[in-house]
């Protein structure tokens, strides 16, 4: 018997040293009750539902209806990721720039250890090795994660493949992120009594980029206790992507097939709540077009042998928001919805099923997620807002046969977009990688609905990556151009395309949805070298007819506007672009103000 495997302590499914040891560390820390190593095998998976159930943290849906399905409802005051509370905690200040909320590390794991001290008092300490990507991929990569959450371990063995090949696939490996994380509710003494939904007033969502570690304290809700999704496969694989040469991004992956058979990989980023996930799993109303699914929020991305870049979609579920997604807005999002979901904070119909609004046909009576009887007369909605659904992408009905694939898929363009009112047209090709990246880096989207003609209250959020960045923003604008350089001929071209402009009405000018599948159309032939377009000063344009709008009711006068440069709108919006660019300042790379520079220049 080797001198590891006599250390290890009961349980422990590896003997790497460096596992074992933050395992004890995380134990000595917490002093929960009990230890788990958790398999990721299905009837692991059962047991926690079970778990949940009993302990009332969740309940049964209708097995007719929503088969192996529960409901669980939070506390209000854990809904939703808390961007206030988060935090990057590199040892220079400087390292988080001027987007992140930044503390000491030292300092930090002072804080939170004297927090962590028996904060699982009476509770079961879950071990859950995860990967993010098919185990072993070579663009994969792996975590362990510490959690006194039923839920938030459930979740995770949707969302990531949990399990003992994930050991084995680490080895004695010290490269895997170290994720700590307790809802922060002891059960300090045995008559101690459990709420249905424990979690602290106090929170922090903390990240160690130098270390690759996550601390999360207070909350299990979302991307607060599922460390695998915002905190690992974004906030410390950016910092990670940054150094090792690669790209880890807030991107849907999806593949798009012509009429005759020849398919491209598109990868998009968007803010939060611009449509990702209905993008995604779009139903291409384009005659013999067909899409396909690879992922719905996140894409890492490295070069393959080839020279050109290759992603993957770390994760194995979609944690999507449930209000306004129906049939008729994804309805392949609804077909995956029909068994083995969890749903977090939807309303409860009286025949035990879940409901939420714009679903469908509004039911006379709900118990809302407060748990609190609703009528449409209540006045309030019966859903959260940031009501969720976990659902395991294999069940989507378009998911595409390559998802799996370790050599992840080719990437032939990347998307960039916002909900724009005014000036950003419907689709713009980049001139090349560079302008890409400023196109990307000026990315926003509209805080309140603008007025006609006017530019509206913008968040400004490059490439989508505002909270998620976990490094300063003007050194990943940099990494971007490192990337490009790198990559040379072989990167992906780069669109930039806004469903969401509207008319002097007030009325938007695109259908979007599905027919956004005419702009993919567009993508795909210009990658092809088929389709024609225009160069304007703010980059290249669908050329008149190049837009497939057969049999799409838009006004002619709109489909001009949605194709043509709003000068002026642009010229207006320059020195809005300066003053972005001013927050990053040393760090803003040369190459990017030398871009606003030549804008400046062709707009004349
Ligand atoms: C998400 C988000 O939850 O981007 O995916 O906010
Ligand atoms: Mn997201």
């Amino acid at each position: 018997m080797s001198v590891q495997s006599k250390i290890a302590p009961e349980g422990a499914k590896t003997t790497n040293p460096k596992v074992l040891a933050f395992v004890e560390e995380a134990k000595s820390l917490f002093k929960p009750e009990q230890v788990m190593w958790c398999d990721g095998s299905k009837a692991e998976y059962q047991h926690l539902l079970k778990t949940l159930v009993d302990g009332g943290t969740a309940m049964w849906l209708d097995p007719e209806k929503r088969p192996n399905s529960i409901l669980v409802r939070s506390d209000p005051l854990d809904v939703a990721r808390v961007e206030d509370q988060t935090y990057i905690c590199s040892k220079s200040k400087d390292d988080a720039g001027p987007t992140n909320n930044w503390f000491d590390p030292a300092e930090m794991k002072v804080t939170l250890s004297k927090l962590y001290d028996g904060a699982m008092a009476g509770r079961t300490m879950y071990v859950v090795p995860y990967s993010m990507g098919p185990v072993g991929s070579p663009i994969a990569g792996i975590g362990v994660m510490v959690t006194d959450s039923a839920y938030a371990v459930a979740n995770m063995h949707i969302m990531t493949r949990v399990g003992d090949k994930v050991w084995k696939a680490l080895g004695n490996s010290e490269d895997f992120v170290r994720g700590m994380h307790t809802v922060g509710y002891p059960l300090s003494t045995p008559t101690t009594a459990d709420v249905p939904w424990p979690c602290n007033k106090t929170k922090y969502i903390s990240h160690f980029p130098e270390t690759r570690e996550i601390w999360s304290y207070g909350s299990g809700y979302g991307g607060n206790a599922l460390l695998g999704k915002k905190c690992h496969a974004l906030r410390i694989a950016s910092v990670k992507a940054r150094d090792e040469g690669w790209m880890a991004e807030h991107m849907l992956i999806l593949k798009l097939t012509n009429p005759e058979g020849k398919s491209k990989f598109i990868a998009a980023a968007f803010p939060s709540a611009c449509g990702k996930t209905n993008l995604a799993m779009l139903n291409p109303t384009i005659p013999g077009w067909k899409a396909e699914t690879i992922g719905d929020d996140i894409c890492w991305m490295k070069f393959g042998a080839d020279g050109r870049l290759y992603a993957i979609n770390p994760e194995t579920g979609f944690f999507g928001v449930a209000p306004g997604t129906s049939d008729e807005s994804n309805l392949n999002a609804m077909k995956t919805l029909t068994a083995n979901c969890i749903y977090s904070n939807v309303a409860l119909t009286d025949d035990g099923d879940v409901w939420w609004e714009q679903m469908g046909t509004t039911p006379d009576h709900t118990v809302d997620w407060m748990r609190r009887s609703w009528t449409p007369a209540s006045g309030r909605p019966a859903a959260h807002p940031n009501a969720r659904f976990t659902a395991p992408a294999s069940q989507c009905p378009v998911i595409a046969k390559e998802w799996e694939d370790p050599k992840g898929v080719p990437i032939d363009a990347i998307l960039f977009g916002g909900r724009r009112a005014t000036v950003v047209p419907l689709v713009t090709e980049a001139l090349n990688w560079l302008h890409g990246t400023f196109l990307g880096s000026i990315m926003a989207s509209e805080k309140t609905a603008a007025a006609a003609g006017k530019i509206g209250d913008l968040r400004r959020d490059p490439m989508a990556m505002l909270p998620f960045c976990g490094y300063h923003m003007g050194d990943y604008f940099a990494h971007w151009v490192k990337m490009g350089e790198k990559g040379g001929a072989k990167m992906p071209k780069i669109f930039y395309v806004n469903w969401f402009r509207k008319n002097d009405a007030g009325k938007f000018m695109w259908p979007g949805y599905a027919e956004n599948s005419r702009v993919l159309k567009w993508i795909f032939e210009r990658c092809d070298g088929t389709a024609k377009a225009v160069d304007t000063p703010i980059g290249k344009l669908p050329a008149e007819g190049s837009l497939d709008v057969k049999g799409l009711k838009v006004a002619p006068d709109d489909l001009k506007e949605l194709t043509h440069v709003d000068k002026e709108g642009w010229k207006a919006e320059l020195p809005l672009i300066k003053e972005h660019f001013a927050t990053f300042g040393a760090k803003l790379p040369k190459a990017l103000s030398d871009e606003l520079a030549s804008l400046e220049k062709r707009l004349g």
